[in-house]
């Protein structure tokens, strides 16, 4: 393991006032997704699309790393040019998905673990063949007055340290990411409870394995009550609970943490983002984002309506970075927003 260079690789992807772009939906989400707004998804569509997120003019002020799927790591350009060396000539680090998704966990009802650890050193040194710095592993936890159980969380956490030692061994940045799923009726107290059960098992599990945090990243969900909950949070709740959370269960030495939005609108990923930093707590890590529907929602909807507006969408999709580059630094307001 080369932990200087894995060091350099983290650095990058959450250097000041810069996060991680999230296009690394699986087939089927990205059918999901292309089909609400009436478009086919077909390998040639999926190109197309991708090629405006990696290709957008300027994307590299604020995004320090890209997170792709096996097929976009491959893809290229219409005129023929690597979608992973556009990405380097910007400075963007390319990352790569590397589960192979969460499946039921047995004897566990309502609960998942995530595979893909069968073959995945073989997979890591192709993939950093191909120019992939960094990983993502998700696992999910589902949250109810019952759930999780010991056994989601350990054999998660678990998962999760196998294939960031993993990473680390091929001197790929390992993102090891537990989310905490927004559907449920759970309170924001449920939330905080779970999460950090989770991260304890999480950062015990990697320290058992030799994982060196400050050469990996951790992507995280931030502390919220359910979808469904009766009582929703107020920002400032969100934000101070969070972070909270966090500075009580993450060690001081990763490199780097960041946010998935996880079904939180674009605005309020931002603005959730944006007041953790005013809170005026010191932080010992990066604290920035990795967002996907957070960022690339608005870009998505104007391409599915119109595919001639390539170059608008591209402008869309660099404003939210651009506003969640402002957010990682607590320097984003609606001024901010409105002047775009
Ligand atoms: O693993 C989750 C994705 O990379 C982030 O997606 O921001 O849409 O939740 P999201």
């Amino acid at each position: 393991m080369n932990l200087s260079l894995l060091q350099a690789t983290a650095k990058a992807m959450v250097a000041a006032g810069k996060g991680v772009l999230a296009i690394d939906e699986s087939h089927s989400t990205c059918k999901k997704r292309f089909e609400a707004l009436g478009v086919e998804c077909t390998e040639d569509t999926r190109r197309e699309y991708r090629e405006l997120l990696v290709t957008a003019p300027g994307s590299e002020q604020y995004l320090g790393g890209m997170i792709l799927f096996d097929e976009t790591l491959r893809q290229s350009t219409r005129d023929g040019r690597k979608f992973v060396d556009v990405l380097k000539q910007k400075g963007i680090q390319p990352g790569i998905k590397v589960d192979t998704g969460a499946k039921d966990l047995a004897l566990h009802v309502g609960e998942q673990v995530t595979e893909g650890l069968d073959g995945l050193r073989e997979r890591l040194t192709e993939y950093r063949g191909l120019g992939a710095t960094f990983a993502k592993w998700r696992a999910v936890i589902n949250i109810s007055d019952t759930l999780p159980s010991m056994g989601c969380v350990r054999a998660n956490a678990h998962a999760l340290a196998r294939y960031a030692a993993l990473c680390q061994e091929a001197d790929i940045v390992p993102m090891v990411e537990p989310e905490m799923i927004m559907e449920g009726t759970h309170l924001i107290e449920r939330c905080y409870e779970v999460t950090a059960e989770v991260l304890k098992a999480l950062f015990a599990e990697l320290a058992e394995q030799g994982v060196a945090l400050e050469g990996a990243i951790l992507k995280v969900s931030m502390v919220l009550a359910g979808k469904g909950a009766v009582v929703q949070s107020d920002e400032k709740t969100v934000t101070e609970q969070t972070v909270k959370c966090l500075k009580e269960n993450v060690p001081a030495n990763i490199a780097g943490v960041v946010f998935l939005s996880g079904g939180q609108s674009d605005a309020k990923s931002t603005v959730h983002l944006n007041l953790m930093h005013q809170l005026g707590l010191a932080l010992p890590w990066p604290l920035s984002f990795s967002y996907g529907r957070g960022i690339q929602q608005p870009a998505l909807e104007m391409w599915a309506k119109d595919r001639s507006a390539f170059e608008a969408a591209q402008k869309v999709l660099v404003h939210r970075a651009h506003m969640n580059g402002l957010a990682s630094e607590g320097k984003w307001s609606p001024d901010a927003e409105a002047q775009a």
